[in-house]
């Protein structure tokens, strides 16, 4: 479903090339749970970013479908990730202009393929999902950050994607929220079969993948590299 072929990339921080990911090689099939665990500045969201049409690599691919997604005209690479790619990011990155609820179903007012009554009644739905009931008219501002954090995981899943990518979904959560989490994302991947990767530096979240990687200064592993 998705390849991640020989990906590199640098950044420059004014003096120094920061060789950032090194020959990065992944493939994710349908239905497939994985976690990327790794230090902090290791390369998680800069990987999750390239894989989710964010941010182009300096060098390599990568497919979805077969067909390399940085090649795509950008009309084609936006509506991707609309509508294939969920993405939670770590810093969760609300409009601050717009309520809970309205942040919901922003990504389904944009897809067009919605009524407008329908997205509420999911978005609703979807933030019982997270326990976000209580807070369906509060604005960005108004709500703490684990609570932000739950309201960008709603608004990932409005539009049910094929591939869920979660930056460290439960960085800012207490225990019994991240527990929470875990198990929604595990009900999906078990019952919804739902593709999911998950970027964390937290051992318990990344346990609850089917398949466990590594990353570390900038390179892929499969086990966890000793040192
Ligand atoms: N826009 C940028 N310009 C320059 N350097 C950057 C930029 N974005 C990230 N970096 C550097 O690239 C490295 C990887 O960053 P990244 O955000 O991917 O790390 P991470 O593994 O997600 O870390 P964390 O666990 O703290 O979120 C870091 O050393 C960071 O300083
Ligand atoms: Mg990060």
């Amino acid at each position: 479903m998705l390849e991640i072929n020989n990906v590199n990339k640098f950044y420059s921080d004014g003096i120094r090339k920061l060789h950032v990911l090194k020959n990065i090689n992944l493939v994710v099939d349908k239905n497939d749970f994985i976690s990327i665990q790794g230090p902090s500045g290791a390369g998680k969201s800069t990987l999750l970013h390239i894989i989710g049409g964010l941010d182009k690599p300096d060098d390599g691919n990568i497919f979805f479908n077969k067909k390399d997604i940085y090649n795509m005209k950008d009309y084609v690479l936006a509506n991707l990730r609309n509508k294939v790619f969920g993405f939670v990011f770590q810093f969760y990155h609300l409009l601050p202009e717009f309520t809970v609820l309205e942040n919901v179903i922003l990504p389904g007012l944009i897809s067009k393929n919605y009524k407008k009554k329908e997205l509420i009644r999911k978005a609703k739905n979807i933030l019982e999902s997270v326990n976000m009931q209580h807070r369906f008219n509060y604005m960005p501002n108004q709500i703490s950050g684990g609570e932000q954090q739950r309201v960008a995981i709603a608004r990932a899943m409005i539009l049910e994607p094929e591939i869920l990518l979660c930056d460290e979904p439960t960085g800012n959560l207490d225990s019994n929220n991240a527990q929470h989490i875990c198990e929604l994302l595990t009900y999906l991947h078990n019952q919804e079969k739902q593709t999911i990767i998950i970027v964390t530096h937290q051992k318990s979240m990344s346990s609850i993948a089917k398949r466990q990687l590594f990353i570390e200064d900038g390179r892929i592993y499969q086990y966890k590299r000793e040192v």
